[in-house]
């Protein structure tokens, strides 16, 4: 029995940041991804219509921050409502990873 258990929770540790970490990608996959890219370039229909900005700039990534990134996702944009509040539609731990995911674009 404890050993069962032990082999259990073990188990859920090791695997707690791995499924972190692919939530995000697939809820970026799911509903980020259209406009943005799947790597957060932006080389997408919209994403070239509105001139959205390439994430993977290294300049682009020191210049915003973190509670900055997570605002516009939570609230949309002000300056173009084709980027919409997600807060309703996302818990804030999904947001925070998506902040995280974003992070991964930056060129190296
Ligand atoms: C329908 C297209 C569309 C979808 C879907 C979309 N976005 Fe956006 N997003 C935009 C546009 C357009 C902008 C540019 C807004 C601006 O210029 O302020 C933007 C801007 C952003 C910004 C701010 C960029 C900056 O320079 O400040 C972040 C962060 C962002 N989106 C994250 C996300 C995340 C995370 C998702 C998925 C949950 C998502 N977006 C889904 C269109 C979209």
């Amino acid at each position: 029995m404890t050993t069962r258990l032990c082999l259990l929770v073990s188990t859920l540790l090791l695997c707690a940041p791995v499924a972190r970490a692919e939530d995000a990608a697939e809820l970026w996959g799911k509903s980020c991804k259209s406009c943005h890219g799947p790597d957060g370039r932006a080389q997408t229909r919209l994403g070239q219509k509105e001139a959205i900005v390439d994430m993977s700039q290294a300049a682009w990534q020191k210049a915003e921050t973190d509670a900055e990134l997570r605002a516009v996702i939570a609230n949309g944009s002000s300056r173009n409502t084709k980027m919409k509040a997600y807060k309703d539609r996302l818990t804030p731990e999904q947001m925070d990873a998506l902040v995280r995911y974003i992070r991964t674009f930056k060129a190296k």
